[in-house]
């Protein structure tokens, strides 16, 4: 029997996974504090970026020997600075199972050209962390967003290891516990899991980064805005504001706003409560529904914000077609905007569950795509 167009429809359908959708009580409006016009280095702005620095710290549960810096160019930005800054002293083993892990691979191997051990799995698949040299520095990715696919723990990287850990976090931090013990190294975005923007990059550094920082200089050339020591001391100034270069205040005023937002829903564990009630509802759907199934083999490494599905019915015969036209039927009645899988990932959809979405916008998408299906797969 054919399903019935479903009545309900989500009061907010975007599902990006970044930028994500915006805290649920942002507006515009709302930003009319930003220091807009003004020098970001007169008090009132490096005030501000000093505020996004140390709530970011309260909120993640950052230790306070740990610097946090904000820095060019998005996640992108801060984790190639740390590894154009880091990397070099010693070998390196490359660590990824999904498109963007990939990238930071192909930095190491063809740009920076160091000595490095590649160690990859593939979609729906993890690395055994636990197989890694950790004398040698670790560039991984904590949740892989274009596979769905996460570091269910940081038990596998010893505590007192040689090497550095470099973690790129941009779709895990503020809907996953990082053990920060464990990561020399942390970047994200504002563009994700708090639904902020993306001009800016947070680079988090442990007390070893630092000290490799201020003892080892690269053999190659850094531009500008890769450069976080000066005569061989860390610019502090960076991590109280200073930034490299000059910084939209207005991002920053938004930053804010949704480290409000995060308080108010309880923090961080208030934003890993939202973000697996969303992926409990799609985990109860693929329970129920036989023809679609998590890209993530093992349910442990399954994500609670990028969470990425296969279509599994044996009456497909073009899967990346057929994938396609249950997204654009799902954004043509504006309930799921951005689901389709990521380019370079396997055919499927992309649902962000991250704590800026809400369970019931969630609920009320679900039943479209058991309509969705339906009318693609009987005509
Ligand atoms: C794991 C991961 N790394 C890096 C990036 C790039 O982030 P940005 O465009 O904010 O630099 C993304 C964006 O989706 C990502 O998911």
């Amino acid at each position: 029997m054919a399903i019935e167009q479903p009545a309900a429809r989500p009061a907010n359908p975007r599902f990006s996974s970044g930028p994500c959708a915006k805290p649920p009580t942002h507006d515009l409006a709302k930003l009319s504090d930003a220091p807009l016009g003004r020098s970001h280095r007169a008090a009132v702005g490096k005030a501000k970026l000093l505020a996004a620095i140390e709530e970011t710290r309260e909120i993640l549960g950052v230790p306070a020997d740990y610097k946090i810096g904000i820095v060019p160019a998005s996640d992108t930005g801060a984790y190639e600075m740390a590894m154009w800054s880091l990397l070099g002293e010693r070998p390196a083993q490359m660590v990824a199972w999904e498109s963007f892990g990939a990238g930071w691979v192909t930095d190491v191997v063809k740009q920076l050209k160091i000595e490095a051990t590649t160690h990859t799995a593939d979609y729906g698949e993890i690395v055994d962390m636990g197989a890694l040299n950790y004398d040698n520095d670790v560039c991984f990715t904590w949740n892989g967003t274009t596979s769905g696919v996460r570091m269910p723990n940081g038990d596998a990287i010893p505590a007192d290891r040689k090497g550095l850990t470099l973690c790129d976090a941009t779709s895990a931090a503020f809907a996953m516990d990082l053990p920060w013990d464990k990561l020399d190294v942390t970047t994200f975005s504002w563009q994700k899991v708090l639904g902020g923007e993306a001009a800016h990059g947070m680079l988090i550094l442990s007390p070893r980064a630092v000290e490799r920082l201020e003892n080892y200089t690269p053999a190659w050339p850094l531009p500008k805005i890769f450069r976080l020591t000066k005569g061989g001391k860390l610019i502090e100034g960076i991590f109280k504001g200073e930034t490299i270069n000059t910084p939209s205040m207005l991002a920053v005023e938004d930053y804010l706003f949704a480290l409000d937002w995060a308080r108010s829903v309880g923090g961080l564990k208030g934003l890993i409560a939202r973000a697996d009630a969303n992926t409990a509802a799609i985990t109860q759907f693929v329970e129920n529904n036989d023809w679609i199934d998590f890209l993530a083999n093992d349910p442990a490494t399954r994500s609670n914000t990028s969470v990425c599905l296969k279509f599994t019915d044996d009456r497909i015969t073009d899967g990346p077609a057929f994938a396609k036209a249950i997204a654009k039927r799902l954004a043509d009645e504006n309930v799921a905007l951005d689901v389709g899988a990521y380019r370079d990932a396997p055919a499927g959809l992309r649902i962000w569950c991250g704590a800026t979405v809400e369970t019931a916008d969630i609920e009320a998408m679900l039943p479209w795509l058991a309509y969705a299906f339906d009318q693609e797969i009987n005509g």
